[in-house]
This record gives structure tokens, sequence and C-alpha cells, in this order.
């Protein structure tokens, strides 16, 4: 199906308010209010949501632990499969229509939601096959007589999924997926900045034959949905993607009932690049390791360490690079990147491309907000390279979350290694090299979840992702992510 991007004609965008989903039925929110939506590329706004606060999360929670105690903890791992699999053809049927969404509610180019149809859908698949493969273990144990001791791996119940706007359908999938593959049941509190995808989606888990009650999805601010959802005394394990402030929040809202929770928050992140690097590749690669999605990406290479003796040429050539990318109206297929998600984001990016300057760091490209032509009513910035970055800079240590590069020179390994960790943070990091001493140093050196060589941002369902240090705790894809949403249970038998 092919979909008119324009705002008019997407087919979710009827005119009406948008309700949210609890025990299968969409509602309004108890107090009656709703907030807007805005296309970030035009300031339009798309649609009026639900604002839910703690008295539907409260309803939200009890529907989700209905089904859990009840029909849903009857379903077979092979129904719960087939589950996901529906999902997966349904999300794949309708990839257009909610690539479209995801790009009109956040703005990341229509070029960039479309190409993401294979990791959807596969996310989907891969979870389907996880949810066949579940097992305990039979433990030979030495006690005296004769016992016998096994596991059960058991879904650990109500899980609360609090995900950001910077990929929508990709971020709902990644809570979605291992809660059905393991048998919880989900409440998602989607980021006030772009719900509606996530409804979309919701639409289609109910299609796919989802009961009711097994996944609710109630839309509202963090401040009051969020923050009800990740305190709530019958949550049995928060699922949070975001800010490492609010992750720490999150922690002490957990503490009431010691609820599980698994963080995957932000970064600063290391790119290294050798003069011995295939720099025809390392310049694009490193380039859009920051400007992909405007730079709202949590692992983005930011700070970009380049040996001295080719850092000028090379941070030359990632400015000349950065100005050939097309920025502008994410619905247009030329578009290269798109705008920042909101106001406070773009009042905050611009905040540092300032910041960068005061600081005496030397912009080779972009450094200020785009308002030329149809831009005018947008929260665009262009991509911008900082040369001259030093260590303690705020710009090299402060997640900007906006397609800056902070350049820094450094002379040797073990240098770059000592300085690359020096952050709080450890989400991603990537090296560019052909020297292969030098890569499997670096992958070891460097402490972070995942380690790119000679590649950035490779994703793939079946390998994990997330963070050591402040960027959190807990994998998300592979089998580590799974285990997430399972409880071990130990069950010993006297057979003497
Ligand atoms: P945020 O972390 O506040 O928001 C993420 C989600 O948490 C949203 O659904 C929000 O409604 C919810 N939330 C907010 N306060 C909450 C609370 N007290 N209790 C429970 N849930 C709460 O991030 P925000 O404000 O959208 O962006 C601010 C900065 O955070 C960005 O500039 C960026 O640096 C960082 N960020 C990092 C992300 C990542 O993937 N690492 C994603 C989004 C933001
Ligand atoms: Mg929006």
């Amino acid at each position: 199906m092919t979909v008119d991007v324009s705002t008019a004609r997407h087919p979710f965008l009827d005119g009406k308010p948008k309700r949210m989903l609890i025990d299968g039925k969409w509602l309004e929110a108890a107090s009656g209010k709703t907030f807007e939506t805005i296309n970030p590329s035009t300031g339009e706004v798309l649609a009026r949501v639900a604002e839910g606060d703690s008295e539907d999360i409260d309803r939200a929670v009890e529907a989700a632990r209905r089904a859990f105690n009840g029909p849903w903890s009857k379903v077979k791992p092979f129904e719960r499969q087939n589950l996901l699999l529906k999902l997966a053809d349904l999300v794949d049927k309708h990839f257009e229509e909610l690539a479209s969404l995801d790009t009109l509610d956040m703005g990341a180019p229509i070029s960039r939601t479309k190409g993401s149809r294979l990791r959807a859908v596969g996310m989907l698949r891969y979870y389907a096959g996880q949810a066949t493969a579940i097992h305990g273990e039979t433990i030979e144990n030495s006690l005296p007589g004769d016992y016998v001791s096994y596991t059960l791996k058991e879904p650990v119940g109500v899980v609360g999924a609090i995900i950001p706007w910077n990929g929508p359908l990709t971020a709902t999938i990644w809570k979605i997926g291992p809660a059905l593959a393991t048998g919880c049941t989900v409440v998602l509190k989607p980021a006030e900045e772009a719900p509606l995808t996530p409804l979309r989606l919701a639409e289609l888990c109910l299609e796919a034959g989802v009961p009711p009650g097994v996944v609710n999805v109630v839309t509202g601010y963090g401040e009051t949905a969020g923050a009800a959802l990740s305190s709530h005394m019958d949550v049995d394990k928060v699922a949070f993607t975001g800010s490492h402030i609010t992750g720490q929040k999150i922690i002490q809202a957990s503490a009431g009932n010691l609820k599980r929770v698994s963080l995957e928050l932000g970064g600063k992140s290391p790119d290294v690049v050798f003069a011995d690097a295939d720099l025809d590749a390392a310049v694009p690669g490193a380039s859009m390791a920051v400007f992909a999605n405007s730079g709202q990406i949590c692992s983005a290479g930011t700070r970009l360490f380049v040996e001295r003796r080719i850092y000028e040429e090379f941070t030359s050539r990632v400015a000349d690079f950065s100005k050939t990318l097309r920025v502008g109206n994410s619905s247009n297929p030329d578009t290269q990147i798109g705008p920042l998600v909101s106001p406070e984001q773009l009042e905050r990016v611009t905040g540092y491309l300032a910041i960068g300057r005061q600081e005496g760091a030397r912009p080779l490209s972009g450094g200020a907000r785009l308002t030329d032509g149809d831009m005018a009513n947008g929260y665009f910035v262009p991509p911008t390279v900082f040369a001259d970055v030093r260590d303690d800079m705020r710009i090299a240590q402060e997640e900007i979350f906006g397609p800056v590069i902070s350049a820094i020179p450094f002379d040797d390994i073990e240098e770059v290694i000592a300085r690359a960790n020096a952050t709080t943070f450890g989400l991603g990091s990537g090296l560019w090299t052909r020297d292969v001493t030098k890569a499997h140093k670096l992958a070891k050196g460097i402490r972070a979840g995942s380690v790119w060589i000679n590649c950035y941002q490779a994703m793939d369902p079946a390998v994990p992702f997330g963070g050591y240090k402040m960027s959190g705790y807990g994998r998300e894809s592979g089998k580590q992510h799974v285990e997430e949403y399972l409880n071990v249970k130990a069950v010993w038998i006297k057979t003497g």
C-alpha cells in the first residue's frame, strides 16, 4: 500500500481524538483531558490524544493483572508464537503507514523510517522464535540422599514499559515483543512527543488476536502517567528507555515494591578514527553515526577522536560531507536530515551550539537553526561539526541529542582508550582501522555495551544491545532480553 504522507491523507489522522487502549477497549482519559501532538517539520497539530494519568494507569495495571492471572497464563508457547507471527505480518502489511506515522509524529525522514521494515518485522519474528525456546534446566546436586533439582522459567508478570520518542515503532516492538514471547502483560506509556505509532500498533495487536488486557497503552506525560506506572505497587518490572535523569527517578520510584528495572539510557559514545583506516568509508560512516535521525539516537558516536596526523584533513572532509546532506521536511523522500522532535529539543541543541562556541570550539559546518522557506515553522538544525574540542568541554561530556559532532585529536592507542572511557556513559562506541591488533585492543579496552568496527549502529534482533555505567543495565535484543522478562524458580523433589 502506498500512502500519501501529507498530514491530511494519512488514514490514522481522521481528526478524531485518539483514545487509549485499556483491557481491549478504546477509552478517553478518566479526567477527560487531551493533549496535542505535532508534526515537527511544520509545527502543525496532527491529533489530540487522551492525557492519561494515575487513575488510567491504575485501570490499565488492573486489566494487565487480570489478564496475567487469568486466560493469558494458560496460553501455550505455540499460541504466543502465532500471535507474534500474525503481528509481524500485520506490521509488514501496514508498514508504509506505520513508517509515515513515525515520520509525521517525530520527524525522522521518510527514507529512514521506510528503511526499518526488515528491522521492525524481523524483531517480531525473532521474539516469535524465542516464545518456543524458553526452558529451565535439570541441575545435578550433591545433597546426601535422593533429590532432583530443576528450574522453571516463569514470566515476571505485569511489565510497565516507558519509551522515548526517537523511534516509536521499533521502541514499542522492543517492549511488546519479549512480553508476548514470555507470557507477561504490558502497560506501555509512549512519549508525549510521539504517541501515534504506538497507538496504531496497539490496534494491530488487537487485530492479531492479542487478548484484552495483555497489551495496554496509556498515553500521557512522564511526570504523571510515567511516574504513576513506575511507582505502581502491582507492576512487577519496568522496562525504560530514555534519559539517565529520568532513569534515576524510575529507580527511586521502583523502590516501593522493589520491582525489577531495566534501563536503556543515553550516551556520549566515542568513535575513533585511525590514520590507517579506509577514510572513504570512515568519512560518511563517522558522519552518519551522529547525523542519522538528527543525532537523536542514544548510541550516536558524538565524540569523534581522530588521529592527529589526519585530524585536519579528516574533520574538513566530514564537514564537507555534512554540507551535502539535504535538510528539510521529513515527508519529502529526498530529505536526509529532518527536524528535531520538539521546541524543547531545539532549544536544548541550539543551547549547546552556543556553549560550544563559548568554550572555544571551532565550528566547521552548521552551527545555527535553519528557518529558510518552509523550514520556518519546524525545528531544524543542520549537521554541525565542532573542531578543536577538548575533553573537558561540556560539548565533549554531555549528551546533546542533536546533529553535533565534537571532533578531538589523539596521538596513540593507549591514550585514546583512556580518553574514550573518560565519560560517565558506556553505550555505543566505534573505531575505524585496517589494523586488526588495534581493532581488538580497542574492542576489549572500551567500556561500552557495543563496539562497532569499520561500521556504526549495526543492529540485529539476535544481538544484545545495552549499556555500561550510566547508560543503564539490562540488555535488549538477543536471548538476554527474553531473560529480563523471566523469573527463575528452583524446584526440589525428594525422591528417596
Ligand atoms: P525522558 O527520559 O524524560 O523521556 C523518556 C520517557 O520517559 C517519556 O515517555 C517520558 O514521558 C517518560 N518520563 C519522563 N519523566 C518521567 C518520570 N518522572 N517518571 C516516569 N517516566 C517519565 O527524555 P526527554 O525529556 O524526552 O528528553 C530529554 C533528553 O533525554 C534528550 O535531550 C536526550 O538527551 C535524552 N534522551 C535520551 C534517549 C535515549 O534513547 N537515550 C531518548 C530520549 C531522550
Ligand atoms: Mg509529535
